[in-house]
């Protein structure tokens, strides 16, 4: 197969390449610069330069291929998460990016088309689980999301095999974010604020980009589906783990505190989702390998505690 990947050195993207080469695929990646067309290279990947708004690059790079999986995102730095400002960029790639990638798909007759939504989407659930049908409130950051799922329907009902995967948060490896959830365990402080009783969600990073592939290659999978591991977790018991992992008491700051410093926009970072995968192992035989940020983190744990080879 040849896929066509946007967002191919993030960290969704970074697995995601690595999981196509390996499986024998031939991968063409958007580059937005010289040194992501460096790492596309580095990771087995043609590294194509063109933009996400620059159409008739997009039909060129789209030619031939059986496939597009479309990772790019620019989610704003938490320090300026606040400001509707910082967002606009993210806006514009899942807009108007969206929505120029679905033209160059459709134009070059790709067959399938598989974009990572955000499973924050859906409102607070308390203990329930929660898959597509779900009430969703995504807040104005997270609008346009729903907007790019909305082009991926357009694309659908043109003909191609549309598949939206509703991640949940990613981490593991591949993410510099999940190095701050460690070394903020090690200061006492948990990175996962929000009621105890408040299930996160979360799927290890090459479980996510396993599922992406698969998704790509199942010719009977087309819609939306959920993506998370099998046991969400709730806030307490995440700190309970980290507590374990690093031998030292870890607290969740104070639920009015985080939600005085998010502001409204961000809200859905202290939302109970318990989302189920079941819909899409079901659909798929997707599992993820690491079933639940319990094993996850330790893994990392001890990867971290490794000795660095000479
Ligand atoms: N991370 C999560 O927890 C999570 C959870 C659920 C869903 N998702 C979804 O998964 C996708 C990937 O997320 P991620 O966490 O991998 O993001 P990420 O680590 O921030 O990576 C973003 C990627 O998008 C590229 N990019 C940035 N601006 C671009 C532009 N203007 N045009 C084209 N490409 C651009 C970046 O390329 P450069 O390296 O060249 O800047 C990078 O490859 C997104 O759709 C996101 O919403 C992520």
């Amino acid at each position: 197969m040849i896929a066509f990947v946007t967002g191919g050195t993030g960290a969704l993207g970074t697995p995601t390449v690595a999981r196509l080469r390996a499986s024998g695929h031939t991968v063409r990646a958007l580059a937005t610069s010289p040194d992501s067309a460096r790492r596309l290279r580095a990771a087995g990947a043609e590294p194509v330069q063109t933009s996400m708004f620059d159409r008739p690059g997009l039909v060129a790079a789209g030619r031939g291929a059986d496939a597009i999986l479309h990772l790019a995102t620019r989610i704003a730095p938490a320090s300026q998460a606040r400001s509707r400002g910082a967002w606009r960029e993210n806006d514009r790639i899942r807009i108007a990016g969206t929505r120029n990638l679905v033209d160059a798909a459709l134009a070059t007759g790709v067959g399938v088309l598989v974009y990572p939504s955000f499973a924050p989407v859906y409102a607070d659930g308390g203990a329930r689980w929660l898959s597509v049908g779900a009430p969703v409130d995504p807040t104005e950051v997270l609008e346009s999301t729903l907007v790019a799922e909305d082009e991926v329907v357009r694309y659908a009902a043109a003909g191609g095999r549309g598949v939206v995967l509703r991640m949940a948060g990613v981490y593991g490896p591949h993410s510099a974010a999940t190095r701050d959830v460690l070394a903020l365990a090690r200061r006492g402080i948990s990175a996962f604020a929000g009621p105890p009783d408040a299930y996160q969600p979360l799927v290890w990073d090459e479980d996510a980009a396993a599922a992406l592939v698969v998704a790509s290659m199942t010719d009977e999978v087309g819609g939306t589906y959920d993506v998370a591991d099998d046991e969400p977790l709730t806030r307490a018991r995440l700190a309970q783990v980290l507590t374990g992992l690093t031998g030292r008491r870890v607290r969740r700051p104070p639920t009015w505190l985080v939600r005085l410093a998010l502001g409204p926009r961000m809200k859905f970072l202290l939302r109970s989702q318990r989302v189920s995968n079941r819909r899409f192992t079901a659909a798929t035989g997707w599992a993820p390998q690491v079933r639940s940020a319990a094993d996850g983190l330790a893994r990392l744990a001890r990867a971290a505690a490794a000795p660095v080879p000479r």
